[in-house]
């Protein structure tokens, strides 16, 4: 059996400190431990679960219960390629990619791969997205931090739940998101700014700046006349998203057709679509699809998707 030391050691690296790699390490020794006293089969094993939980979802840290319902866990999914967006959003993404695995590269002279990143756009053009892709190409976990449920339910202890959010992203090797970030950018000097988001948005600022992790730190936002111009030169990048060209709309509609794509000119549909966003011109398409399905036919037709995609921009103007 594992000795006391190494029990407790094992249950500091969880409990304590949070740290996977450490946790990994530890089970590795008792392992190697069990099998220099003969026990070969359960080393093996214990081998065996280490080795299996190198897998992303498995590779995340336990969250202490006070913090559970402001990060949330997802399992990153989507493919660089599914994402529609012009070119110039695609060189970024490329690069943050490039610097992050090269980053070792990079600092023997002394530079730092860019990973924290700003991004700005209308609802529904990609930016959760995004974040979600960047995840799954760096085969890493996709943290999700709920800023206005930080900002609302932490009232005056809001300083403190970041500092322990971002002692996280220092130990646990992540891309984190902070969704609806203009929950603590609004500008500082605003009329309702009773001093708490003031210190709240200093904090933040305070802390992004010393984060020195390997984690990339993403903050999303469809308000940028809410940030405070103090908080842009913190970020390394600034993302830009907009609402689909004619040219990216016809692409979107390929791509989510797909095989149910019925016999008609796509072009005759773009102007119809123009004005959506990404995710209501996806949403129209999966609509199709299933009444598709559910009609027992084989292909969307042009008749059904216009009727779809006018229903969404009837409700849009609303
Ligand atoms: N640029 C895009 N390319 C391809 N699909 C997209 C794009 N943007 C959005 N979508 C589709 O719409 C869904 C919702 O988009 P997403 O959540 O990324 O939007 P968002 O910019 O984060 O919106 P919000 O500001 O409301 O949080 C995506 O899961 C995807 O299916
Ligand atoms: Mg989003």
């Amino acid at each position: 059996m594992a000795n006391s030391t190494q029990i407790k050691a094992l249950i500091k690296a969880y409990l304590s400190d949070n740290n996977v790699d450490r946790f990994r390490t530890l089970s590795l020794q008792i392992a190697a431990h069990e099998a220099q006293k003969g026990h070969l089969s359960l080393a093996n094993e214990i081998k065996k679960i280490v080795d299996d939980s190198k897998n992303v979802t498995n590779k995340v840290i336990p969250f202490t219960p006070d913090l559970s319902d402001l990060v949330l866990l997802t399992t990153p999914k989507g493919k660089k390629c599914e994402l529609v967006i012009s070119k110039d959003l695609k060189d970024k993404i490329d690069r943050i990619l490039k610097e992050y695995y090269n980053k070792n590269k990079l600092s023997k002279y002394g530079l730092h791969n860019r990973r924290k990143l700003l991004l700005v756009g209308a609802p529904g053009t990609g930016k959760t997205m995004t974040a979600s892709v960047i995840a799954s190409e760096l085969n890493l976990p996709l943290y999700t931090i709920q800023m206005d449920r930080l900002v609302n339910k932490y009232m005056g202890e809001t300083s403190q739940k970041l500092r322990q959010i971002f002692d996280i992203i220092q130990k646990q090797k992540g891309i984190f998101l902070f969704d609806e970030f203009d929950a603590i950018g609004t500008e500082r000097a605003s009329e309702n700014d009773v001093g708490e988001m003031r210190r709240v948005l200093n904090s933040f600022l305070q802390f992004i700046e010393n984060d020195s992790s390997e984690s990339l730190i993403l903050a999303a936002t469809n308000n940028i006349s809410l940030l405070d111009q103090a908080l842009f030169r913190r970020f390394d990048d600034i993302l830009d998203y907009q609402k689909p060209t004619k040219e990216q709309i016809k692409l979107l509609l390929e791509n989510r057709l797909s095989n149910f794509r019925g016999k008609f000119d796509i072009n005759s549909i773009i102007t119809t679509a123009y004005g959506l966003s990404h995710s209501e011109i996806t949403q129209a398409c999966m609509d199709a699809i299933k009444e598709v399905i559910l009609d027992d036919k084989k292909k969307v037709t042009k008749t059904i998707l216009k009727r779809l995609l006018e229903d969404r921009k009837k409700a849009y103007r609303n």
